[in-house]
């Protein structure tokens, strides 16, 4: 039997060489994500799917593509974007991709930190503008992060990189979450338990670092933004949806939080136009995975898991119902 595999976007080679030694592998080729007419139509045929963060997998895509689909494969570690539910009623598996992103997301998670507290944007912006400057004492100052807290929503895979990563800066580390980590784990990290309040109450710095699920939907919100240290600085480098981004807007205007650092943003690709009026945030276009080894790792494990399912003996890393 010749497997049909759709790919939504193109990904790097190892990958696409792994799917095309079990089957025939059709890459769409556009530079931005399938319009859901043009998914449909894709996917018709498939038996396995390998798609991107923006793609949005329902059950009328697994319609689209007909009872011989078995696996969505989602190039990403986070699969808010597909139903995981409806795929399991038509028995379709979906797999992400754990772990390969854990460095190049905590990396990029410390330098949207020291950009927002040394303000790295506004110095580039200011040069750029070719604005007349000399240095003096006070010009540009920034915080240090020696000693500060460094308060992590989600004490998970890339959690716990961020906080190894800030220990090495000096800081010191509280994270609230769900359950509580391994004690382990946590003592390794010097990372103590709070319960959010107490944690906003203290951090200098909130990282998120949880999944999109209904329960974070919003998490950080008016109520959140405004118990945090009128010092203190939000970095998102989770999902956008995980933070009400008009109310962060209202917050960083006011200044009732000193500054905040996203990777992601509510409406992707869209960025709430009231942010980036503002000085004290930074914006990058969700780029926490975005190193030519980790994409071409996230691909290969995706194509190995179509593979895996392909051939029977099954996805190393399938997410549950
Ligand atoms: P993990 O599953 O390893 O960690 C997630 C952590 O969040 C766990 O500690 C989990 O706790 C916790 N959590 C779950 N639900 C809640 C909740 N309601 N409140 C607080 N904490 C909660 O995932 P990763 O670390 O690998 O990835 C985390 C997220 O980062 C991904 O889901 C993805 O959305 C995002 N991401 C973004 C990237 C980017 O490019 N910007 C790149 C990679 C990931 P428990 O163990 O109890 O479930
Ligand atoms: C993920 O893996 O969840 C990212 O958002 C894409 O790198």
């Amino acid at each position: 039997m010749e497997w049909r595999i759709v790919v939504t976007r193109s990904v790097p080679e190892p990958a696409l060489d792994l799917l095309r030694e079990v089957g025939e592998v059709h890459v769409c080729e556009q530079e931005r994500p399938l319009r859901t007419s043009e998914l449909h139509e894709a996917v018709r045929g498939a038996h396995a799917i390998v798609t991107m963060v923006h793609d949005r997998i329902d059950g009328a895509v697994a319609d689209a593509a007909g009872s011989r689909l078995q696996v969505v494969a989602n190039v990403a570690v986070g699969y808010d974007n597909v139903d995981v539910d409806a795929l399991a009623q038509r028995g379709v598996t979906v797999t992400n991709t754990p772990g390969v992103l854990v460095d190049a997301t905590a990396d990029l998670t410390l330098g949207l930190l020291l950009m927002l507290t040394r303000r790295l944007g506004e110095g580039e912006r200011l040069l750029r503008s070719e604005t007349p400057w000399s240095w003096h004492m006070s010009f540009m100052l920034g915080t240090g992060l020696q000693g500060k807290t460094l308060g992590i929503v989600g004490l998970g895979r890339i959690g716990q990189a961020v906080a190894h990563r800030a220990r090495a800066f000096g800081m010191e580390i509280a994270y609230t979450g769900r359950s509580r980590a391994d004690p382990d784990v946590a003592a390794a990290l010097g990372a103590r338990y709070l319960p959010l309040e107490q944690l906003l109450d203290e951090a200098d710095a909130v990282s998120l670092h949880c999944p999109l699920t209904e329960a974070t939907r919003h998490l950080v919100d008016e109520k959140v933004l405004e118990r945090m240290k009128p010092s203190a600085v939000l970095i998102n480098t989770s999902r956008g949806p995980v933070v009400d981004e008009q109310a962060l807007a209202r917050a960083l205007g006011r200044r009732s939080i000193a500054g905040a650092a996203l990777d992601v943003f509510e409406h992707e690709p869209k960025v709430e136009p009231d942010l980036l009026d503002l000085d004290n945030v930074v914006v990058v276009p969700h780029l926490g995975s975005a190193t030519t080894e980790t994409r071409t790792a996230m691909a290969v494990l995706a194509a190995r898991n179509v593979v895996g399912m392909l051939d029977g003996t099954g996805p190393s890393t399938p997410v549950s119902a």
